[in-house]
């Protein structure tokens, strides 16, 4: 195999990084086990006792708020005993995690309480030192839990950077703020996590793939949109460390908010979701959308936010199924064809790179159909990588 990082160029990348599980697999240890990585809204975990189960990377881990102290943790789903998950259920309100392979009893603090006929262990035996194991380092950004499985590495408000302004915004469109608590969104497809990840942000598909929910939607409201000026007027931007924005001109009506955000690796903020992706091969990706509420608003308010949200991208709605098809499974097609000669295996992210712009922040920008975001992404990639 060429080298890892020589899969990546300023404007392409080549199939493999889609295809090979021995790529996957150095993923979840150079990204996914050393960057920080979303667990969960503090508004998913909002009382004490509180817990959420779910992933980083491969690595099952459960974020709970502790009933005592209301402090968040975030442990290993695992037994000390013989590693069984200690929690199965997404979410719920719990004193103890008891393992159901021989009982061991975890309080929510993490700390090992008991287990069946415990004067089987010796005397050296400290159950002080054997709770659940936690994630080497949480960070909390005005609500927004991350984890990161490495003790070193830049702190979470540097990784954030450019992009924390955007979160504070998604946080400040609720009169008391925001709650995760619609209940989530789940589909999965038969392809590589990146891809959805860099369909977050790809206007440059909308009036293709999605033409007929926009043709619907003009003949339903009246408002026909017009790409051609959109892609003139409307921005993209490098925030920065693999994140990226793209900021609408307009409400296009497929949710409330007025950009769509990624935070690398595989969180994206967008419409009126919350949206995570998680890996769970090299073929096989896990998503989970959010609806947004917001908190102090009515609910009439809130309940349109969904109806908007479900339109386009929820089960009934246009939006997912457009991109599961088309961006997902015929690329995954796609990929299977190859010329044999060196430049058929090569995805273009190119276009714009003639007009990126570099302010005084060193925020790159170009104009919205321009993949900026793509390349923002694999610039990250490729340094974590290699
Ligand atoms: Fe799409």
């Amino acid at each position: 195999m060429t080298k890892v990082t020589n899969l990546v160029q300023e404007g392409a990348v080549h199939g493999d990084i889609y295809l090979k599980e021995e790529i996957f697999q150095l993923e979840m240890e150079k990204i996914f086990e050393t960057t920080w990585v979303y667990v969960a809204h503090e508004s998913e975990i909002a009382n004490p006792g509180d817990y959420k189960t779910t992933f980083i990377g491969r690595q099952p881990v459960i974020v709970t708020r502790e009933a005592d102290t209301e402090k968040v943790n975030v442990f290993f789903n695992r037994c000390r005993h013989r590693a069984a998950t200690v929690c199965q259920q997404e979410k719920g309100n719990a004193n103890y995690f008891r393992c159901a392979l021989h009982g061991w009893t975890y309080s929510n603090n993490g700390d090992l309480t008991g287990m069946p006929f415990q004067d089987g262990y010796g005397e050296d035996f400290d159950r002080c030192t054997m709770g659940l194991k936690k994630v080497a380092r949480i960070g909390i950004h005005n609500g927004f839990i991350f984890a990161s499985l490495s003790k070193a590495g830049k702190s979470l408000d540097e990784h954030l950077g450019h992009a924390k302004k955007y979160l504070d915004y998604v946080v400040g469109t609720g009169p008391e703020g925001i709650a995760l608590n619609a209940g989530v969104h789940k589909y999965h497809f038969d392809g590589n996590w990146k891809q959805q990840v860099e369909n977050t942000i790809d206007p440059y598909h909308l009036s293709v793939t999605h033409r007929s929910f926009f043709n619907i939607l003009a003949n339903k409201t009246g408002k026909k949109i017009n790409f051609a000026r959109m892609h003139k007027s409307e921005k993209i931007r490098d925030l920065g460390n693999g994140h990226s924005l793209y900021e609408l001109d307009a409400d296009i009506g497929i949710g409330e908010l007025p950009f769509n955000l990624i935070i690398f690796p595989n969180l994206g903020i967008l419409g009126s979701q919350v949206r995570v992706t998680f890996p769970v091969s090299v073929d096989k990706t896990n998503v989970q959308l959010y609806p947004i509420m917001l908190k102090g608003a009515s609910k009439e308010e809130n309940a349109a936010r969904l109806r908007k949200h479900e339109g386009f991208y929820g089960p009934a709605g246009f939006g997912t199924v457009d991109d599961l098809e088309v961006a997902f499974d015929r690329v995954v097609e796609g990929l299977k064809a190859k010329s044999g000669d060196e430049d058929g295996e090569w995805l273009e992210i190119s276009r714009g790179l003639s007009r990126e712009v570099v302010d005084e922040d060193g925020i790159i920008t170009a104009t919205s159909s321009d993949e900026i975001s793509s390349r923002a992404f694999y610039k990250e990639w490729k340094q974590l990588m290699s």
